[in-house]
């Protein structure tokens, strides 16, 4: 989605303002722009396209100044083109404006203006920003006033960077709702939508929070409530560092994080879990009292989170329990349900900045429901708003498929679930013991599956033509059946369905032709013998079988046209090392069709908007 960036200090903006808009790429985005204090005057630079292309217009159009602010658009109102893109100023140029979010009233707003003379040019809400601001100082408002009257006047969720003409030193800043940081160098101020940019300029960072504005300057940096005040802020050291946002040598994000998914499980098992076997969430407030009160879990969540949250509620009821519903928030916000005292909401989100998902649990909070979320990025808004939360700890996660946030958040959900079994006393000594036992083995077994990428290389390479693709799980791989299949549909653009295989002859088993590939998730399990029936059945059908099985499983492997063997674990481990080579089976048939798999088309890594 839309990103913004801005700096003052003394280095060149143009080059500033393109390499931060380059770290906000990975966000998914169709036009870019920057505007620029140029000796007191607003100059403007905007383009529909890549950052590539609004180089190569710099190129033929340079601008010169230490002062500015950029944005990537993803277009909500209005097509993406050169008009629609930020920044937008007022007819005379005296301010423009970058934004994100949306503004609700814009519409009353763009009237009221019209009718005093304002001039639109562009199908944007954003536009009645700047000549919202101008309009305040035609009054005689200064800066800083019209900047708080401009808070009154516009509701929506959004955060907004700001250059006006008549301080050609200052960038303004404020944001309701929508993320925000600055970042702050050597005699030199940075702000961000996100972190990525700030990695290589900034150490010390600073997260904005809701209802909060300011200026800075080349040396000096203030903040402010909405109402006024000025606050108090501390800048704080980050630990992400340029190399977690890099490729690191790969040609693109979404096949780094892939491999990185045996290192983070290292990382998170060593975190996790103590030498004596124990179980830790020491950045959780959920106590043991509070957990033998809740007596029913809703996880809410959006696309790849929400298919982590249906294993989540296997874990939970198994382990811990507890009566677990998984819902996508996009639809649990709006059918009014039932919830209780003893409930707990549980979020999950790698951004921590999905609109659906944050006003689910806003929603719930003001029910009086306690919120736990289970999030990537510990600085969103999500965890802030939460009553608790859980780091998920993949390290921060830039193609736009979620691969490694995705295995991190299973593996966490399963160690909380015992975690609270354990909180309860319900899961015995040997069981807990032999479980982690298995958890520990799972890196080894991953790094085995990952070796053997070129085989799904191969495999992808037979596909370029493919229309449709079919995948097929029972219980705990159903939700590694839907996440392949939108792994594949999103990066590649084949069509891609997945289904209960249990539920396939119920219907969809229509579809199957010998033009169409069924991906059947058949490792050893307690339904194993069901998933067998299935793939006689897409057989007898002519359908073209692909089998992800145990090693050694020669039974699904004669049935098969394609099978990729993983290393046996136990079933309720199985998700995590199955969907790997879906991850890479998607990744690979994205590159044999040409397509982009960091910045699929239309997608955008956190979707901020509902
Ligand atoms: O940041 P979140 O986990 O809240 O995002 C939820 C979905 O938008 C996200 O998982 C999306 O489905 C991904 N593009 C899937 O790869």
């Amino acid at each position: 989605m839309c990103g913004i960036v801005g700096y003052a200090g003394d280095k060149n903006v143009e080059s500033v303002l393109i390499v931060g808009l380059i770290g906000l790429e990975y966000r998914g985005y169709d036009s870019a722009g920057i505007a620029v204090l140029d000796r007191g005057e607003i100059q403007v630079r905007k383009q529909k396209g890549k950052i590539k292309d609004l180089e190569n217009y710099l190129k033929e159009h340079p601008i010169r100044g230490n002062v500015g602010i950029g944005h990537t658009r993803w277009a909500t109102h209005g097509e993406p083109n050169q008009i629609n893109a930020h920044p937008h100023t007022d007819s005379k140029s005296t301010v423009a404006v970058v934004h994100n979010g949306i503004i609700e009233n814009y519409s009353e707003l763009r009237q009221e203006l019209k009718q005093k003379g304002f001039v639109f040019h562009s199908m944007t809400d954003t536009e009645v920003l700047p000549n919202l601001l101008a309009e305040s100082r035609k009054r005689g408002l200064s800066n800083k006033d019209a900047f708080l009257e401009l808070f009154n006047r516009v509701h929506g969720k959004w955060a907004i960077a700001v250059v006006f003409d008549n301080e050609p030193d200052r960038v303004y800043f404020a944001q309701d709702g929508a993320p925000l940081l600055l970042g702050r160098g050597k005699e030199e101020y940075y702000l961000a939508s996100d972190i990525s940019p700030l990695t290589r300029n900034c150490r010390e960072v600073y997260y904005i929070n809701s209802k909060e504005w300011g200026y800075f300057a080349k040396t000096e940096c203030k903040i402010f409530g909405f109402d006024g005040s000025e606050k108090e802020f501390e800048f704080k050291t980050q630990d992400i560092k340029f190399e977690d946002v890099d490729k690191g040598g790969y040609p693109h994000y979404m096949i780094k994080e892939i491999h990185e998914q045996p290192g983070i499980f290292r990382r998170i098992i060593q975190s996790r879990i103590s030498e004596a076997g124990e179980i830790e969430f020491p950045e959780s407030t959920i106590s043991r009292e509070m957990m033998s009160k809740v007596n029913r879990i809703i996880i809410q969540a959006a696309g790849t989170s929400y298919y982590a949250g249906m294993l989540g509620k296997h874990y939970l009821e198994n382990f811990a329990k507890i009566q677990t519903d998984t819902e996508t928030s996009s639809e649990f916000r709006y059918r009014n349900p039932v919830v209780e005292g003893d409930t707990l909401i549980v979020g999950i989100s790698q951004s921590g900045e999905t609109a659906d998902t944050l006003a689910s649990l806003l929603e719930a909070k003001a029910k009086f429901i306690k919120v736990l979320s289970l999030v990537n990025n510990v600085n969103s808004t999500i965890a802030r708003e939460s009553d608790s939360f859980i780091r998920t700890d993949a390290g921060p996660e830039i193609g736009v498929a979620s691969t490694k946030a995705f295995t991190a958040q299973v593996i966490n959900l399963l160690l909380f679930s015992l975690y609270v079994a354990r909180l309860k006393w319900i899961v015995s000594d040997d069981e807990l013991k032999t479980l982690i036992e298995e958890i520990r083995l799972l890196p080894g077994k991953m790094e085995r599956i990952l070796a053997q990428a070129h085989i799904l290389e191969n495999w992808a390479a037979d596909f370029t033509k493919t229309k449709d693709f079919v995948f097929l799980g029972r219980t705990y791989n159903h939700p590694v059946a839907l996440e392949g299949a939108l792994k594949l549909k999103e990066v590649s653009y084949i069509h891609a369905s997945g289904y209960a295989g249990g539920e396939f002859k119920h219907g969809p088993i229509a579809l199957i032709t010998n033009e169409v590939p069924v991906v059947c998730i058949a490792t050893k399990s307690e339904i194993y013998s069901k998933m067998l029936s299935n793939i006689q059945e897409i057989k007898a059908r002519n359908g073209i079988m692909i089998s992800i099985v145990t090693e050694g499983d020669k039974e699904a492997k004669e049935l098969s046209d394609y099978c990729f063997e993983v290393p046996e674990c136990p079933e309720i481990l199985s998700p995590i090392l199955n969907v790997l080579p879906l991850q890479l089976l998607a990744y690979y048939s994205a590159v044999a069709r040409g397509c982009p798999p960091d910045q699929p088309r239309n997608l955008a890594k956190s979707v901020t908007v509902e």
